[in-house]
């Protein structure tokens, strides 16, 4: 996750030093701690369940990349092509002048939003924030060489438990993107949602992709691509619980299974045992039996309706100031104000 050059590099050896800073809230410590606990609870107990933010170690952030390049993944083009559309006049209301970004990733549609607040003149700093250490690192240091007078101060943290750390300075948008707040289920929905207002200022400003409700052949295509990448993806959670925790998964012996839960509305992500097998992880002295065709679930990505995005941000504390979505509908993407209380 961390390495001593990319270190080196954040204490101002390289090009751009005085206008970078990196915060760490997760050292490779906290999170090998967060992985036992997880494994221990989720997996050993039932129904097993990870959380998704467990996909995103090195070779997890990049399958990712490649996922959002997959003919059947939709989304990234969808809201790309809002921000090419809107960027300008998202700049123009939020009147920020700090962009913070939670769940950054390497921040590639971004680069629409600060090229838009850069012609402005408006844009003072950028924070982009992940939990992945190498891809936070890398995306910051190539804004900071691309706007030379940027101050780029990157987050490494977790924006379920640090949002309390977010840099108060300037006025803030805050862009969440690529439909990552439907990665979380209601209820810690609503608590990420009600903390991220709590801890913005009147006039603040939020703006939310998500991705809304289409047609089921469109979102199972989206989750199971022909080419197999999200299956790696899946199955890289095991890879790295291999690793982290020296367990011996065989990750090929399970299948990515992928289906549309119309109650809950959100695409789930399982994988499935393909046949009964006992797996040990030595470092939680911990034995894991799975019974032929058992199942994890590794994610959900939910679906919304424009309405429930709406009515989700007011009871939050938001007042939703637009709505766009591109032209054939899927995405949504919310500009929000953090009201005065
Ligand atoms: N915003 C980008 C990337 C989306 S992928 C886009 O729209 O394409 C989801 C990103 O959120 C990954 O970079 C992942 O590392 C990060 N992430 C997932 N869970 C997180 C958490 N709990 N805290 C901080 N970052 C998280
Ligand atoms: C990051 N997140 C919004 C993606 C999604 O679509 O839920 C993660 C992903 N999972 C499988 N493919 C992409």
């Amino acid at each position: 996750m961390w390495s001593a050059r990319e270190t080196e590099w954040v204490r101002g050896a390289a090009p751009s030093a005085g206008r970078l800073r990196l915060d760490v809230h997760l050292r490779p410590g906290d999170l090998a701690r967060g992985l036992r606990a997880e494994v221990a609870q989720g997996l050993g107990g039932r129904p097993r369940e990870l959380s998704p933010k467990w996909f995103y170690d090195e070779e997890g952030s990049r399958l990712f990349d490649a996922i959002t390049r997959l003919p059947e993944y939709y989304p990234t083009r969808a809201e790309r092509s809002i921000l090419a559309m809107q960027a300008g006049e998202i700049a123009r209301l939020s009147g920020a002048d700090t962009l913070v970004e939670l769940g950054s990733g390497t921040s590639e549609k971004t680069r629409l939003l600060l090229d838009a607040f850069h012609a402005r003149r408006q844009l003072v700093r950028f924070v982009p924030f992940d939990v992945c250490a190498g891809t936070l690192v890398t995306a910051a240091r190539a804004v900071a060489l691309r706007y030379p007078r940027l101050q780029v101060h990157g987050v490494v943290g977790d924006f379920e438990r640090h949002l309390d750390r977010l840099p108060v300075a300037g006025r803030r948008m805050v862009a969440f993107l690529g439909g990552t707040i439907g990665n979380l289920k209601p209820s810690a929905r609503r608590a990420f949602l009600t903390a991220l207002a709590s801890n913005l200022l009147p006039g603040d400003s939020l703006l939310l992709g998500t991705d809304l409700v289409k047609d089921r052949r469109r979102l199972l295509d989206a989750y199971d691509d022909a080419a197999g990448v999200t299956a790696a993806f899946n199955r890289n959670v095991l890879v790295r619980i291999n690793r982290e925790l020296g367990a011996d998964f065989r990750p090929e012996r399970f299948a990515h299974v992928v289906r549309f839960d119309e109650e809950e509305s959100w695409i789930e992500m399982r994988l499935r045992a393909q046949e009964r097998q006992v797996v040990r992880v030595p470092r939680l002295e911990l034995l894991l039996t799975f019974d032929e065709a058992e199942e994890m679930r590794t994610e959900v990505s939910t679906k919304f309706h424009p309405e429930q995005v709406e009515a989700e941000l007011h009871t939050a504390g938001f007042a939703l100031r637009r709505f766009w979505t591109d032209a054939p509908g899927d995405f949504g993407l919310s500009l929000a104000v953090r009201g005065r209380r």
